[in-house]
């Protein structure tokens, strides 16, 4: 199958690029290098010795997109296109609400103008809310979110539901992530936050490398066993390869299918620090400081579904996410050439 990747140079993208590239489909990759660079899909053409067709091109511009699509022909889209910092969602919401619906309706239109009637899309589990308690399972009613970004993949999972009502042969994938850390075991791709990490992992692995001073644990008053917030880390080939299931169940499926990837086994902030420390046999000085506001205690996984539905299951473990983001980080300080981490 020939699958277009829009936002495919990013962190989820360029580790999906090489799964499916491995699982032997087309890969097109369309990106405007708001939050990526080029660099990352050369490297993937490198890792898997298969060419990708890369395009610079925003995905609200519909000329452009429209263009793409009609030329390639893609058999499914998926829509990595988006901006996910929660804290700058809070600060520039129109931008955030302009940019994340736009790709969407772009994406959507195009699709109906070329034919192509499969979408895959990056939701999040931040679309359950407070309301629900862990483990969050599809069935649930979708929750308030306490920021813009979580509400426009809550809007953006409408929109795709209201076009598959009213094209009954469209397929929607619906995948909510939970927290993807990790990067490809060559350490030659991985994630390249800009500025300061507002996520875990980047934070301790810009510690470790001596980027940053000391990680701040956000809150030790916590109602869990260690005082700290459970999450479910999921390793970013894992997720990778569930893409890849996603995309080839699409192709057998109409309607709307919502699944969650992740591992249905939650971890503690202080799990994290303290496998990491010593799976990498480095230090990552830490201090507990304040609550984060909008933190919820304990987030993860009911992974049922995509186990039923997809035959997918999350197979790495902690230790490996460690191990693998300490790779990419230790051989890639500055992350991808000509992104450098601003200070
Ligand atoms: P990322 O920032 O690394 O990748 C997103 C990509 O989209 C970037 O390459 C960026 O340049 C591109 N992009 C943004 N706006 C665009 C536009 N208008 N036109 C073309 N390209 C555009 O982020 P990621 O971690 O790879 O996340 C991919 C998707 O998954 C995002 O939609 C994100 O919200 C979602 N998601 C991520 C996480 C996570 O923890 N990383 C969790 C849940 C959901
Ligand atoms: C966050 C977002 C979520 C988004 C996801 C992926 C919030 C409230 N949620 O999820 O919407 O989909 O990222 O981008 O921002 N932590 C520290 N110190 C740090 C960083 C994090 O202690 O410097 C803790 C957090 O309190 C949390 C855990 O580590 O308990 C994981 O944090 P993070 O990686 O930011 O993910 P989430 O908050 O789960």
């Amino acid at each position: 199958m020939k699958i277009l990747l829009a936002g495919g140079a990013g962190y989820i993208g360029s580790h999906t690029s090489a799964a499916l590239l491995e699982s032997g489909h087309d890969v097109v990759v369309l990106d405007n290098y708001d939050n990526s660079s080029p660099e990352a899909i050369k490297r993937v053409e490198k890792l898997t010795g298969k060419p990708v067709s890369l395009y610079e091109a925003d995905a609200t511009d519909s000329k452009a997109v429209f263009d793409i699509m009609n030329k390639e022909k893609p058999d499914c889209v998926i829509h990595f296109a988006g901006l996910k910092a929660v804290g700058e969602s809070i600060k520039q919401p129109l931008r955030y609400y302009r940019n994340n619906i736009d790709t969407t309706l772009t994406l959507l239109e195009c699709m109906e103008k070329t034919g192509c009637k499969k979408i895959v899309f990056s939701s999040s589990a931040t679309v359950y809310g407070e309301e629900n308690p862990a483990p969050c399972n599809e069935e649930m009613r979708k929750g308030s979110c306490t920021n813009p970004y979580g509400w426009t993949k809550s809007m953006m999972e409408q929109i795709l539901q209201d076009a598959a009502v009213a094209d009954p042969r469209l397929t929607v994938i619906l995948l909510r992530y939970f927290n993807p850390i990790g990067a490809h075991p060559s350490g030659q791709i991985g994630e390249n936050p800009r500025g300061i990490p507002n996520n875990l992992m980047p934070y301790i692995t810009q510690v470790a490398v001596g980027k940053r001073e000391k990680l701040t644990v956000f809150g030790g008053d916590y109602d869990t066993p260690d005082g700290t917030c459970l999450r479910d880390y999921i390793h970013i080939m894992d997720l990778a390869d569930g893409h890849v299931k996603a995309v080839e169940f699409s192709q057998n499926h109409k309607g709307v299918e919502i699944i969650n990837l992740g591992t249905g086994q939650p971890y503690s902030v202080l799990d994290m620090v303290n496998t990491f420390q010593k799976e990498n046999n480095i230090r990552v000085p830490y201090e507990i400081g304040p609550r984060r506001g909008g933190d919820l205690p304990v987030v993860y996984a009911d992974a049922g579904k995509a186990e039923k539905l997809l035959g997918w299951k999350a197979k790495r473990n902690l230790a490996d996410m460690c191990r693998d983001s300490w790779r990419w980080q230790k051989n890639n300080p500055n992350g991808y050439d000509g992104l450098e981490i601003e200070k």
